[in-house]
């Protein structure tokens, strides 16, 4: 599945990425700036911020774990809010566009 993803100064990067890879991965397999991940994808740090501008109706719900994360991440939160490490790409998803908050510290 192709991900696309808009950078903090604005520009995008679109990426093929494997199905079952994450978003996360997919960003840092390509060296994009902006996802730091610090827990290396156990939904544990909130460095993976990431807001869905294009397919968020398509991704499951936020779990509670994720919810409490979001609130303490370190750029506002939206209602696009997710974790980049628990966005599970697959093909149901191509074409998902994510944007990269300024900051994730
Ligand atoms: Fe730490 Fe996603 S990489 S919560």
């Amino acid at each position: 599945p192709k991900i696309t993803f808009i950078l903090p100064d604005g520009r995008s990067e679109i990426v093929e990425a494997a199905a079952g890879d994450t978003a996360m991965y997919a960003a840092l397999s390509q060296g994009l700036d902006g996802i730091v991940a610090e827990c290396g994808g156990n939904a544990v740090c909130a460095t993976c911020h990431v807001y869905v501008e294009e397919g968020l109706s398509r991704l499951p719900p936020v779990d509670g774990n994720e919810d409490d994360l979001l609130d303490g991440a370190a750029a506002e939160r939206l209602p696009t809010s997710r974790l980049s490490c628990q966005i599970k790409l697959s093909d149901d998803l191509d074409g998902l566009v994510v944007r990269i908050p300024d900051r994730q510290f």
